[in-house]
């Protein structure tokens, strides 16, 4: 189905999480192509609960420039209400595009929309190089030697908003079925935003799935999920990925 129709047939504010990934500009050609960005955003907007959140995973087309078509939506997500939240960079480990007169082009957008306050936010935590107790610099004198009291430094520390993921099978996902989808994004990279920005039992919605990563992801980690993708060739791809959640749960003993 197209997103506007299935969105059309929902309540308002009735979403706490959407991640999805638009097409980026003409850069591929999908079946049954169209692409009304206004009216998504729109529908986007009413169908977010209060303090519910959007992530939207989009990057330019390079054409000897930047299309900056990411930008655009940003700024029309403003306009009709969003707040930008965040605008996290995924970054993939291992890209094969490179560039004649420029450097290896190498992350993707993910702006962090919100309706209003974020009403969850679980932080992911990574480990510090260091930790313990020691002598940390405390403030500058004007002289500029630093002063040094005892301190802590934690064992972990919140992410940064850049996050690196491994691209193709084995790193985006083990399914080889998804790879029947031209633009497959990182399980991972769903999984982080739904255990950051939701709890079990929350809605999360991808109006326009692809093969299924969210969904597959959202059902994997016990939240109730709706995709919507206008391919009926790529949501059968998202079915068969999400016939294999049970199996991967009980190999992950989830
Ligand atoms: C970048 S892909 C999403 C890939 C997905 N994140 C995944 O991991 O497989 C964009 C998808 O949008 C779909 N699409 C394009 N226009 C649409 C529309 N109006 N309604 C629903 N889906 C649409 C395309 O068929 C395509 O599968």
């Amino acid at each position: 189905m197209d997103c506007i129709d299935i969105m059309q047939e929902m309540d308002d504010k009735v979403v706490d999480l959407t991640i999805t990934s638009p097409p980026y500009d003409n850069l591929r050609t999908y079946k049954g192509y169209s692409f009304d960005f206004e009216n998504i955003a729109k529908g986007l907007y009413r169908v977010t609960k209060d303090g519910g959140i959007v992530v939207w995973v989009v990057g330019d087309k390079i054409n000897g420039g930047f299309s900056m078509t990411s930008f655009k939506q940003g700024l029309f997500f403003k306009d009709i209400g969003f707040k930008m939240h965040d605008i996290m960079i995924y970054r993939k480990k291992n890209t094969p595009f490179m560039r004649t007169n420029a450097y290896t082009n190498c992350y993707e957008f993910m702006f962090v929309l919100v309706k209003g306050k974020p009403k969850t936010f679980n932080p992911l935590k990574e480990r510090t190089v260091r930790n313990g107790i020691e002598r940390l610099p405390a403030n500058k004198k004007a002289d500029g030697s630093v002063r040094k009291v005892w301190g802590e430094l934690k064992s972990e520390k919140t992410r940064t908003n850049i996050w690196d993921y491994a691209v193709g099978l084995g790193g985006t996902t083990n399914d080889k079925i998804a790879f029947q989808h031209p633009a497959v994004f990182p399980e991972r990279l769903a999984q982080d935003h739904i255990l950051s920005w939701t709890n079990p039992g929350d809605l999360v919605f991808d109006p326009m799935c692809g093969s299924g990563t969210t969904c597959k992801v959202a059902k994997m980690l016990d939240r109730n999920y709706l995709g919507c993708d206008i391919s009926e060739e790529y949501i059968a791809i998202a079915k068969q990925r999400l016939d294999l959640v049970l199996k991967q749960k009980k190999l992950l003993a989830i």
